[in-house]
């Protein structure tokens, strides 16, 4: 029973065409700010380059670790228990040096000595800039996996650990909403998302929020005043708006609607909180599939794409593509908080 499944995994792979290798050594690192997922990510390209009887090292502290040389051979034993821990083992960094000529330069020329012949490198825009800089310059073969709880990456519906962050603020928020109905306060809720706002909206939509405040369109305090005051004198007496990061701090808006309402209002930064923590099946299945499907394709000879989800289905796409587009918020999602406050 158990030979049979084995046997038909197999063919199932041979079947997709993962089955001619043309590298015998490659790397994985995480990059950037840590995502949940990402140990599930690794775990996905160890476990595929060691059936594919590739071997694969480990490098620690993203792209600096490439620099100074940091780094540890894996085995499927090293990624073992770690499919449920938020953060990442291989642990991260943003290398500043790593943006200098000079840095990939040091980082190739280890990746040479090392007879490491690809890498896979998990991580947000500017690692995944990095890791298109380094085969551009280099020639080096190079595949990304996205990994950024900003989910602001083109190229893929999904970067691993936005599930799992939206999740964790949207527990924050009904916490929050408990304390607004009782005491008849507005809430105002940063999240992060850099420079954009799709946490936010995610969040907004999940938790009930009456107003969302993203860096991407335009917004008026006083016409979400004006709203506040309008609920109020139908009887709602507490709300949330939740404000991204990137569009204006909590405590500006908290006192502006203080001001200019004269509600009791209070503001709470959910911060770090929202990268930690264990991943969602989401975010685990998801980091299994890209991992899995990046590091299939450089063993098999792609290079410079990163691997994404298109409508649940897999694809992967230049990174020269996913790089240069921006991605959008779907405006409907704006419409859709409106009606529903
Ligand atoms: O990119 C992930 C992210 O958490 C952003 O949402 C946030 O703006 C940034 O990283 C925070 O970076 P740091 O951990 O370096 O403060």
């Amino acid at each position: 029973m158990v030979l049979s499944h084995l046997i038909s995994t197999r063919s199932i792979a041979d079947r997709v065409g993962h089955n001619e290798s043309v590298v015998k050594r490659i790397g994985v690192l995480t990059s950037g700010g840590d995502a949940p997922g990402m140990n599930a990510a690794v775990r996905a390209v160890v476990r595929t380059a060691v059936h594919r009887n590739v071997e694969i090292v480990g490098f620690y502290h993203g792209w600096e670790g490439v620099i100074q040389n940091e780094f540890k051979e894996m085995t499927s034993k090293t990624v073992g228990g770690i499919i449920d821990r938020g953060g990442t083992i291989l642990r991260s960094a943003r290398s500043a040096r790593f943006r200098e000529k000079a840095g990939r330069e040091e980082a190739m020329a280890n990746l040479r000595k090392n007879e490491i012949e690809g890498l896979v490198v998990i991580g947000g825009d500017g690692s995944l800039t990095g890791a298109l800089k380094l085969q551009e310059e280099f020639d080096y073969p190079v595949m990304g996996v996205p990994g950024s709880i900003d989910n602001d990456i083109s190229g893929t519906d999904y970067s691993i650990g936005f599930d799992t962050a939206v999740n964790t603020a949207v527990d924050g928020i009904d916490r929050l909403r408990d304390t607004a109905y009782s005491h008849d306060r507005v809430f105002v809720v940063e999240v992060m998302g850099r420079r954009n706002g799709f946490i936010a909206v995610e969040c907004a939509l999940a938790g009930g929020a009456e107003a969302v405040l993203i860096p991407e369109v335009p917004y008026s305090l006083l016409d979400i005043c004006d709203s506040l005051k309008a609920a109020a004198e139908l009887g709602k007496r507490s709300s949330i708006i939740v404000v991204a990061e990137g569009a204006a701090r909590a405590s500006d808006v908290k006192t502006f609607i203080e001001k200019n309402t004269g509600f009791d209002t209070r503001y709470t930064v959910l911060g770090h909180l929202q990268r930690g923590g264990s991943p969602t099946m989401f975010d685990r299945v998801l980091a299994l599939r890209l991992g899995s499907q990046a590091t299939n394709r450089l063993i098999s000879g792609f290079r410079g794409e990163m691997a994404g989800v298109d409508g649940g289905k897999l694809v992967s796409h230049p990174l020269t593509y996913v790089l240069s587009t921006e991605r959008q918020i779907d405006p409907s999602k704006l419409v859709l908080v409106e009606q529903m406050a």
